[in-house]
């Protein structure tokens, strides 16, 4: 089934490539300038999408073994995901049921059983309330009303959303809108997490902006990428997410080959955006390797924060580490000194309030997508999420 929407997508890149063209948007699209800094919308999208729809917020490397864990924030959200001895992955808020401590710090590690630093109550690994300490001198409570609080989560293609609301009766399938079968195609069930860093950015969507636009890349990179890099992007969706490709010679190549044998590693080049926050994009560096973008809005409007994680589909060698520690700090480089970099000036010219709006021209359909995505989200009421997304698959 997606290997079909695969082969659809590189036809159609291929007509494009010969006729050197790409799809275009109906019109040049208008952004509020206010949108990147005003303070009412930066918490309409915190609470009315980061705390509604579902996050990807790990990745199955991260936690491969039974009792592996995950502790994170996300949106001021203590956060830790866990897998059990069964295999089953499981989300809670890090949030003792006593008096609400964080049961284990930042990071990854492996536990049989949580037991809280403030006064030691236990917890087993599906959340259960099993042990209160100094039990006969605390009082009688019913333990089963006091488990970990639970929040919605699924493992799909080596990747783990998260539900931030922990009632929230969020259908992931309508939100993922079957994108997660063609993420399926990494494979990244198998892959290997080489090591991450978070980079300080502007706006969130101002920095997200920048995953979904190709037409900057021979002029912002020019030092880094290169100039013969194309500015040409062909844009492909499910529901909120999105596929960017560029119209490439290599794909004409294809044509030559029955398409049973076209190879599907090929077929995935380019950027799959996760909605809201995510950007998976392929590289060669000591191998096969992704650089999967975690983008998270920081404390005020102006400021976001981005966990950059470089995926190896397999375990380097030590010559493929020097390669790949290469491949992953040009990378931070070019993010955090040429992207980001760019983006906390124009974010600080736009807070100025002198500017009306920003343009998204017919070209740069991404952008035009996403910020409809946004603005939908926002308007829709907690009942009809779910038909907003069931209502947008293709
Ligand atoms: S807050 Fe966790 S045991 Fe008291
Ligand atoms: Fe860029």
């Amino acid at each position: 089934m997606s290997r079909e929407q695969l082969i659809k997508m590189t036809e159609h890149n291929i007509a494009h490539s010969k006729a050197g063209t790409i799809d275009m948007e109906p019109d040049v699209f208008k952004v509020p300038a206010t949108k990147y800094y005003a303070q009412d919308q930066y918490e309409a999208e915190v609470e009315k999408i980061f705390k509604r729809v579902p996050l990807l917020l790990a990745t199955t490397a991260e936690l491969r073994n039974p009792g592996d864990y995950k502790a994170m924030e996300a949106v001021g959200v203590p956060v830790l995901i866990n897998r059990d001895s069964k295999g089953k992955i499981h989300a809670f808020m890090n949030m003792c049921s006593h008096r609400g401590a964080a049961l284990v710090e930042l990071g990854c590690d492996n536990a049989k059983r949580f037991v809280c630093p403030y006064h030691a109550w236990t917890y087993n690994q599906n959340g259960d309330l099993i042990g209160i300490s100094s039990k006969e001198d605390f009082g009688e409570i019913d333990k089963s009303e006091y488990g970990l609080v639970p929040l919605p989560v699924i493992e799909r293609a080596g990747l783990i959303w998260v539900c931030l609301r922990p009632n929230s009766d969020i259908d992931f399938d309508a939100f993922l809108s079957g994108y997660d079968d063609l993420l399926a195609n990494f494979g990244f069930e198998t892959w290997h997490m080489h090591d991450q860093r978070t980079l300080r950015g502007p706006n969130w969507k101002v920095a997200y902006d920048g995953y979904l636009d190709l037409y900057h890349l021979p002029v912002l990179h020019s030092k880094t990428f290169g100039t013969e890099i194309s500015n040409q992007a062909l844009y492909y969706s499910w529901g909120p997410h999105q596929r960017v490709s560029s119209p490439s010679p290599f794909m004409i190549g294809l044509e030559d080959m029955p398409k049973d044998e076209w190879d599907t590693n090929l077929m995935m080049m380019g950027v799959w955006t996760v909605f809201p926050h995510v950007s998976i994009a392929s590289f060669e560096g000591g191998g096969r390797s992704v650089m999967l973008s975690q983008l998270f809005p920081g404390k005020t409007p102006g400021e976001s924060y981005t966990v950059q994680n470089y995926m190896m589909e397999h375990k380097p060698t030590p010559e493929q580490e020097v390669e790949a520690d290469k491949q992953f700090t040009l990378l931070e480089y070019v993010v955090e000194k040429e992207d980001y970099a760019t983006g906390l000036r124009l974010q600080k010219a736009l807070e100025t309030g002198h500017k009306d709006h920003v343009l998204f021209g017919r070209n740069e359909g991404g952008g035009q997508k996403f910020h409809s995505w946004v603005d939908r989200i926002i308007e829709t009421a907690d009942e009809d999420l779910n038909k907003l997304f069931a209502g947008s698959n293709q």
